[in-house]
């Protein structure tokens, strides 16, 4: 059964309804029930004719021969025959009518710097960029790894791969240099692309120094390319003759028209690690065609987008939402949209606030664990600014709690603007379930309703479909992954592996309220989500026992008011060997190398042993329970239920 977090208790007794504002409605893309019911049956009943209709809004330069072949099932391919490009899509395709001049980025770095590039900038620096790429020897399918600061020359890195057809693998800046490491390893890539650093929190993140860590072995990496946004200061940057590029200087005489690659429907994308139950993270394989047209629809229609919004999307493009809605959605659509370097607390707690006042963002795009900070810091941060311009919020990353929702609709909203909370994955490529905002009545901590063409259902583990259970998606839709880099059995073991292999298997637990309406009641597998970043248990788990006085430890997510779920790790010591704030401190030290700071565990807890079955399992819902205070169950399966009541003990005495 789904693990318990923090929403579930709470969204079981929800039973508020908030239906969208006429205004709203009035002038949305779809304007009531009625007209999403009609879409959402028309795409279920076809999905064929509804997605090859979509995908006539898109540039292709050859139309596709199928539109979905499930011939190698579950390696599905959609669009066969077709070729297109989606950096064609995302800047090209806008040059030609009024969006040429229009802000495509409106970016602000953390000390307050601002830049703005149209879309006609956009395709200037991009083209540069491209031919810069092709310069040093990058080819269609070579992979390059991206780990840069939120500027705007992460937007432009993604697009000038796209535009060539080499695969982006980008990596979230706050990743340590072994990760770094691992993930190059794993896909081969050629080429890094990252600054002098970055800034976060008032101070300098040294980006490049973690970069030339992580390359000391890893040797597939013939070329970096650094981008100067740092100067330099606090830290010196090495540079290395022969590999080290400074990104002005190979864009500075560099054509401008670089042409666009013509990708075939299912070439490569772009790899984007995640992490899964066991220690390696997995490379989710994005393709070209299903993709870009899963993102394009998604964000048209739940984002409701209009030529005269100010979108922003306050995720890191290290992450899917930052792929699929800060670059290739809202570019397709020709968005304007807001980009923010820093943290929401620089200078200070108002700093969100601030830009939406500035700039007039119309639609807002932000995390649960982001508004629960927001509501702890106070209403008089977004009071002291006009935040009149916004006209729909949206949340994503993690379930929300009514609670955080109601603050998030009553002091962000006005209690005008509609809130789509957007359940979905790396794995989905875009937007599954969630509100469509002018037709669907919202419900506080509910995703709501199924896109255009997913079919989901709520299953036990034989495949019944049950009120409250497993969360099943049927039928595969655009943006759909492709596989795991260099493990397609790993993709089939994972999201396969259920119910004879036909559904796709999300890992999520979820519930139907009387209304049809699906609720996500969290993980059921070993993936915890702390502020929004899904970490695997077992990551940690495989970094504690390298420690060479770690026999064991075993670790698991709890509730956590502002983080959503937090880690608490449980790690048993050799015997003899010395349990104290001294090896507490050894091993988040590892935390940070192994994966990086944002990973640390809230407590650690050392013990003589772990409760265990009679056949050797640890039995993670008894360390649960211990870690959230509550009454233990049955106990008397265990190997030796003494050990329970010892940790028990210690947990409540640290
Ligand atoms: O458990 C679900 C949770 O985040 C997981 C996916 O994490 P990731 O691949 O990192 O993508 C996050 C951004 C799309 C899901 O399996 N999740 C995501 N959005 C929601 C959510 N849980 C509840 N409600 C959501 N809106």
């Amino acid at each position: 059964m789904p693990q318990e977090n923090y929403s579930m208790e709470s969204v079981s007794h929800e039973n508020r309804k908030f239906n969208p504002h006429p205004d709203f409605a009035a002038q949305a893309h779809i304007g009531s029930a009625a007209d999403y019911r009609q879409m959402y049956e028309r795409s279920i009943a076809d999905p064929e004719a509804f997605w090859a209709e979509a995908a006539e809004e898109l540039d292709w330069f050859k139309k596709w021969d199928s539109v979905l072949d499930e011939s190698e099932a579950p390696f599905f391919k959609w669009f066969s025959g077709a070729t297109t490009n989606l950096c064609h899509n995302c800047v090209d395709r806008h040059l030609a009518g009024p969006n040429r001049n229009k802000a495509a980025l409106i970016w602000e770095g953390e000390p307050g710097d601002t830049r703005v590039l149209t879309y006609q900038d956009v395709y200037r620096e991009v083209g540069k960029f491209a031919n810069g790429l092709k310069q040093i020897g990058i080819k269609k399918g070579d992979r390059v790894a991206i780990y840069l600061p939120m500027v705007p020359e992460l937007v432009l890195a993604v697009l000038a791969c796209a535009r060539i057809g080499a695969v982006h693998t980008v990596i979230f800046a706050g990743f340590s240099a072994d990760s770094i490491r691992d993930r190059v390893n794993d896909c081969g890539a050629k080429c890094v692309i990252t600054a002098d650093g970055g800034w976060r929190r008032g101070r300098v993140l040294s980006l490049k120094n973690t970069v030339d860590e992580a390359l000391k072995g890893a040797e597939s990496v013939t070329d970096v390319v650094i981008v100067k946004r740092a100067h330099g200061d606090p830290f010196p940057c090495h540079f290395k003759e022969g590999r080290d590029h400074w990104y002005h200087r190979l864009v500075q005489d560099q054509p401008i028209e670089c042409p666009c690659e013509e990708m075939e429907a299912e070439d490569m994308l772009f790899l984007l690690y995640t992490s899964g139950t066991t220690g390696k993270p997995k490379g989710i394989i994005h393709t070209t065609a299903g993709y870009m047209l899963y993102t394009y629809l998604t964000m048209k229609y739940i984002f409701d987008l209009k030529p005269e919004d100010v979108y922003w999307c306050t995720a890191d493009v290290g992450w899917i939402t930052g792929h699929s809605y800060i670059v290739y959605g809202p570019m397709q659509n020709a968005a304007t949209q807001i980009i923010y370097e820093g943290a929401p607390n620089e200078p200070d707690e108002g700093r969100f606030w601030e830009i939406v006042e500035k700039y007039r963002a119309t639609i807002f795009y932000t995390a649960p664990t982001a508004i629960r900070a927001f509501m702890k810091w106070g209403d008089q941060w977004p009071e002291q600014h006009d935040l009149s311009s916004l006209r729909l919020l949206g949340t994503v990353g993690e379930p929300i709690n009514p609670e955080a929702w109601m603050w998030y609709h009553r002091v962000i909203g006005a209690e005008r603007c509609p809130i789509v909370d957007t359940w979905w994955q790396t794995e989905t490529g875009g937007h599954m379930l969630t509100p469509v905002p002018g037709a669907t009545a919202t419900k506080p901590g509910c995703a709501t309703v199924p896109f255009f063409g997913i079919e989901p259902a709520i299953l036990d583990d034989d495949g019944a479909e049950v009120d409250a259970g497993i969360l099943a998606i049927k039928q595969p839709w655009p943006g759909i992954l492709r596989g795991i880099y260099g493990d397609p059995q790993r993709f089939k073991d994972t999201y396969w592996c259920k119910w004879g292999g036909k559904y796709y298997f999300p890992g999520d637990g979820a519930r139907r309220d009387e209304d049809g309406y699906i609720w996500i009641l969290g993980r059921v597998d070993d993936v915890v989500n702390v502020s929004g970043h899904r970490i695997g248990t077992a990551e940690l788990e495989s970094v504690f026992v390298e420690h060479k006085d770690v026999a064991e430890s075993a670790v698991v997510g709890v509730p956590h008011e502002i983080k959503g779920q937090g880690l608490i790790a449980f790690v048993t010591v050799i015997q003899g060997r010395a349990h104290d704030d001294k090896l507490r401190t050894e091993l988040v030290e590892m935390v940070d190398k192994s994966i990086g700071k944002f990973a640390r565990p809230e407590r650690i807890l050392f013990s003589s042993d772990l409760p265990k079955t009679r056949s050797g399992k640890i039995m993670r819902r008894l360390l649960r329970d211990i870690a959230e205070g509550k009454e233990l169950g049955n106990t008397t399966t265990l190997a030796d239920p003494g050990v329970v009541e010892q940790l028990q003990r210690q947990y409540e005495e640290s």
